[in-house]
């Protein structure tokens, strides 16, 4: 029995986690969980988003089940996302977009899978004031960690019977830096023969997105565009309720939805709990019980394709708990 750590999160985050443990215990997933408060509540609380008995849980079991976390503008606060990308150097994120026919959108068949290099770019939050008209933020891009997430693109292409690999980048205007990722791209494309390589501007990647989708297939690209165009993703397969995302290193790794903690709409008992059970999925495939995770997948596909107990993100008027329900009735 393998022990994971779970962070409740903030605002809808409590929500979405409960529902999410209760269907993972219904699967009966050979997995025992230590809960933890953390983010702004806690804040609150002891003056820290992070226990210290938090970080301690996921240094002993290496795997986190992570609900979102509010992340408080203006008080001098690093995002504690990025924090623990970078402590425990998360530097893959992972986030498959795969339509599912019960959901309708404009974009039938999208079946592709971003990787975001998750360690450095802008998000090293270096920014400096320089006069009070002028503020200079450090983007940087180092070939060891563009190396690691282009291989890791590539080697999950080559397994997971994908056709193509395409660099995101802003090459053209960022020619020392994401010129570097680009050429980086290409060195290691020659160690995939199999795997066809292409490399597309970010701009331009987002409006092929909208008009033919189906043309993606494996994204990589540095910390921001994977930021924004994993979000353009999300909508093309019915919304940020459904997309679910990992953050892996050699060591750590970190299941999580590509949302946020939702402020619009906490405690309304609507949230949808799909992106982060389906991170949980990810997450029991990480740990070798895919079987669990495929049951659960499949009850997910049946409940959205009886569209009765669906949540108001996708035209339905069920709560949270009701979705769930139609899900542990499915695995039973
Ligand atoms: P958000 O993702 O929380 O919400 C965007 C919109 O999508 C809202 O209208 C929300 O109601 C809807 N939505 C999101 N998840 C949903 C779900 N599961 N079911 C139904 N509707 C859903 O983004 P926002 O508002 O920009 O961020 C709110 C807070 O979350 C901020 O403090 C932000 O920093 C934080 N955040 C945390 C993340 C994390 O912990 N990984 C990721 C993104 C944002
Ligand atoms: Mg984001």
């Amino acid at each position: 029995m393998k022990t994971v750590t779970v962070f409740r999160g903030d605002g809808i985050g409590p929500e979405i986690c409960d529902a999410v443990l209760e269907i993972l215990k219904s699967a009966k997933a050979k997995v025992t969980f230590e809960c933890f408060e953390v983010g702004a509540m806690e804040y609150e609380r002891n003056g820290k988003l992070m226990p210290d008995e938090a970080y301690a849980s996921f240094e002993r079991n290496k795997v986190l089940l992570k609900a979102p976390i509010t992340t408080p503008i203006g008080k001098g606060f690093r995002s504690l996302n990025v924090t623990l990308r970078n402590k425990y150097d998360l530097y893959a994120n992972i986030r498959p977009a795969k339509s599912n026919p019960a959901i309708v959108t404009p974009f039938p068949n999208v079946d592709l899978v971003t990787f975001r290099e998750n360690t450095e770019d802008l998000y090293v939050g270096v920014e400096k004031v320089i006069d009070e008209d002028t503020v200079h933020a450090t983007k940087i891009i180092t070939r060891k960690a563009s190396e690691r997430i282009i291989r890791d693109a590539f080697a999950y292409a080559l397994s997971n019977h994908r056709h193509k690999v395409t660099c995101v980048h802003k090459a053209n205007i960022l020619k020392q830096s994401d010129g570097m990722f680009l050429a980086i791209f290409y060195d290691i494309a020659k160690e995939y023969p199999s795997i066809m390589a292409d490399d597309k501007i970010v701009d331009n990647v987002c409006m092929q997105l909208v008009m033919h989708p189906q043309a993606f297939d494996v994204l990589v690209m540095p910390n921001l565009y994977g930021d924004i165009v994993s979000d353009l993703t999300s909508g093309l397969i019915g919304g940020l309720g459904l997309l679910p995302s990992c953050n892996i290193g050699k060591t750590y790794a970190m299941f999580e939805a590509v949302h946020g903690s939702a402020p619009d709409i906490v405690g309304k008992h609507i949230a949808n709990p799909t992106a982060l059970l389906l991170s949980a999925c990810m997450m029991l495939d990480y740990l070798k019980e895919e079987e669990t995770a495929s049951r659960i997948r499949t009850a997910v596909d049946e409940v959205l394709k009886e569209a009765v107990s669906l949540t108001p993100d996708l035209h339905g008027t069920a709560t949270t708990q009701q979705y769930c329900d139609a899900i542990i009735e499915h695995l039973l």
